[in-house]
């Protein structure tokens, strides 16, 4: 196991269960961070997937998995704050397209993407209320992902998804060159146990929904390869 941890982690990590009794969102999030998964990972690992009951997920690009609001004074990523909007469709219908590409639920059993968006609203979205309203925390994480273009920036570095192991200092570089700052990147094992798969990359975006430079990284890769990573084909 080689990862390091940043000190906004281990806070995160120790507050999380204090956060969402005290936190009430009078300040405002510095920046968002945004976790993209590897669809074929997931589908690929104990826990599988299933495709939702409706639209179709981008499952040869790297989806949204989460969207969180970062409070750097507090080292907080909240969760759960008091909101008393309600998640409703009708007020992210001109981005259900978008959303059910590059924002699907691939949970099992299989479900309608909007349960997700829901949890998703609940869990982060209501922490960021105080800028974003429902529709824009939506517009934000679709903007921020679409100016990232993860996939190609990885391919324009060579790395590209075809079964092949890549350095991790590979991935570092490709986007610190980009602009983004440092990495997140975290990996799961395959069925069998036997190969360290490239899971979920956490970079970071603006409110505005633009593109950030992540200050802290941690990897969270098994060594054992050489600290490589393998990239599954779509
Ligand atoms: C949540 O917000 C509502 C309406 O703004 C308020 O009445 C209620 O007291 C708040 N609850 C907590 C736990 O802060
Ligand atoms: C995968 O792509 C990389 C980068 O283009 C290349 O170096 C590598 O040989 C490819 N591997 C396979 C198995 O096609």
């Amino acid at each position: 196991m080689n990862s390091f941890i940043p000190h906004f982690l281990l806070l995160t990590l120790c507050f999380a269960s204090l956060s969402s009794l005290v936190f009430t969102a009078e300040t405002t999030p510095d920046y968002f961070f945004i976790i993209f998964q590897w669809p074929k990972t997931k589908c690929e690992s104990k826990e599988g997937c299933c495709l939702p009951k409706k639209g179709e997920p981008a499952l040869n690009d790297f989806i949204i998995s989460e969207f969180q609001p970062f409070y750097a004074q507090d080292g907080l990523i909240p969760e759960n704050c008091n909101t008393t909007t309600k998640f409703q469709p009708s007020k992210v219908a001109d981005l259900a397209s978008s959303l059910e590409r590059y924002w699907p639920s691939l949970t099992c059993p299989s479900r309608d993407s909007k349960k997700l968006w829901k949890e998703e609203w609940v869990k982060y979205g209501s922490c960021a209320e105080s800028v974003l309203d429902l529709h824009d925390y939506f517009a934000a994480a679709l903007r921020v992902q679409k100016q990232i273009n993860l996939l190609k920036l990885l391919s324009d570095a060579g790395i590209k998804p075809n079964g092949t192991y890549y350095p991790g200092e590979m991935i570092n570089k490709a986007v610190e060159k980009a602009g983004l700052g440092e990495v997140a990147v975290t990996c799961r094992e395959d069925k069998d146990g036997l190969n360290t798969v490239l899971d979920q990359i956490t970079l970071c975006g603006t409110r505005e929904g633009n593109k950030f430079p992540c200050p802290g990284a941690f990897w969270i890769c098994d060594s054992r390869n050489g600290n490589k990573v393998k990239f599954l084909k779509p």
